[in-house]
């Protein structure tokens, strides 16, 4: 494969932000080895943001990288940085990355982490964002790295609870992370067939609605109610009490919590990351920045940062509707 131009060397950084997810170390090690194939030096940055604030800096090689693709977490640690939040602290970081030789910073996070890649870029450091995020919040894509990982891991755990909640005969809450989207929630609604799919986006607070869904659906002969809820509504346990209270049904609340983000990718993740770390090391080279990159309308692609911010996403109400048509 030729190399890309590369436009003068450069170095750059690359960090991870925000919540870790499975795929981050694959794009890790593809911004890596692809910039220094390209021709460029490459740092890595501990801690996202608060790691660049505090110097937390590792040169890397391409063997930096090795034995991490089918890795989860993120070997360059992950950190939430108030401090980054202040135009201080960008200031500082800016300046930082000038003392330090750094021409650019890749930005592998979610929303806040490329809100946080756009202020560095307003201080005059190049960046280049790569969407990690368990949540698949980010307007302008249609792919984050983690989230197909984080479902086929949610979707494991709702199965085994489905077995235990069909054996009893019970109503069966299931939370899943997600932030305040939803989307955690209605594919792993879909793909258990759950009863009820509550989402942020769409979910009114009108608990009766439930309450006569189990009840109709009792009589027209199930036997169970599975119910996926999603972490931006929350209180499911309290819910679980009122649901059994209102319609007689045992009814058990479980929280999946963290155990979503962790574990070994996917391929689709591996691949994903790999393609999107390697685009972003590209970009750079071709003497291109303040870019995100996206998969979108089955392409991979980059954005402007500041359009992609600007960018809405809606959950699809044609998939949303249809979950409901589907547990009849
Ligand atoms: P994620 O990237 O997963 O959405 P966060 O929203 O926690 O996670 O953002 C990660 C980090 O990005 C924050 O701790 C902060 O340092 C930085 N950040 C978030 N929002 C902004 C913002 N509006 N301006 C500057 N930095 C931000
Ligand atoms: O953004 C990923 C995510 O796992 C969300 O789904 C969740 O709301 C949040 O991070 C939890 O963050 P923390 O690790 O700070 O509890």
């Amino acid at each position: 494969m030729p190399k890309t131009k590369t436009k003068g060397s450069k170095k750059i950084a690359v960090l991870t932000s925000g919540g870790d997810s499975p795929g981050m170390n694959a794009a890790i090690r593809a911004v890596t080895r692809k910039a220094i194939y390209n021709g460029f030096e490459v740092v890595g940055i501990q801690r996202g943001y608060q790691g660049l604030l505090e110097r937390d800096f590792i040169e890397f090689g391409p063997r930096s990288v090795s034995d991490t693709i089918q890795r989860g977490g993120t070997i360059l640690r992950t950190a939430r940085s108030e401090e980054f939040k202040t135009e201080a602290g960008q200031k500082k970081a800016a300046d930082i990355c000038r003392k330090q030789g750094i021409d650019a910073v890749v930005v592998i996070g979610g929303d806040g982490s490329y809100r946080g890649a756009l202020a560095l870029a307003h201080e005059g450091i190049e960046v280049m964002g790569i969407p990690g995020t368990i949540d698949l919040d980010i307007a302008c894509t249609d792919y984050t790295i983690g989230f197909d990982t984080a479902v086929n891991t949610a979707l494991e755990a709702i199965d085994k609870i489905r077995d235990t909640s069909s054996s009893h005969e019970r109503c069966s809450i299931v939370e899943v992370m997600g932030r305040n989207a939803g989307y955690i929630a209605l594919w792993c609604g879909v793909a258990s067939g759950a009863e009820d799919i509550l989402l942020p986006e769409k979910y009114d607070y009108d608990e009766q609605e439930i309450i006569n869904h189990i009840i109709e659906s009792r009589k027209i002969g199930k036997t169970f109610h599975l119910i996926i809820n999603a972490e931006g509504i929350g209180h499911s346990t309290s819910m679980a009490r009122r649901i059994e209270a209102a319609t007689g049904m045992e009814t058990r609340a479980t929280i999946l919590g963290y155990m979503q983000r962790g574990g070994s990718p996917t391929c689709k993740d591996r691949y994903y990351a790999s393609i999107m770390g390697a685009m972003a090391a590209d970009l750079l080279a071709e003497g291109r920045s303040n870019r995100v990159i996206g998969y979108h309308n089955g392409e991979f692609t980059d954005f402007d940062i500041d359009e992609a911010l600007a960018m809405e996403k809606k959950i699809p109400e044609y998939q949303y509707e249809i979950a409901r048509a589907l547990s009849i």
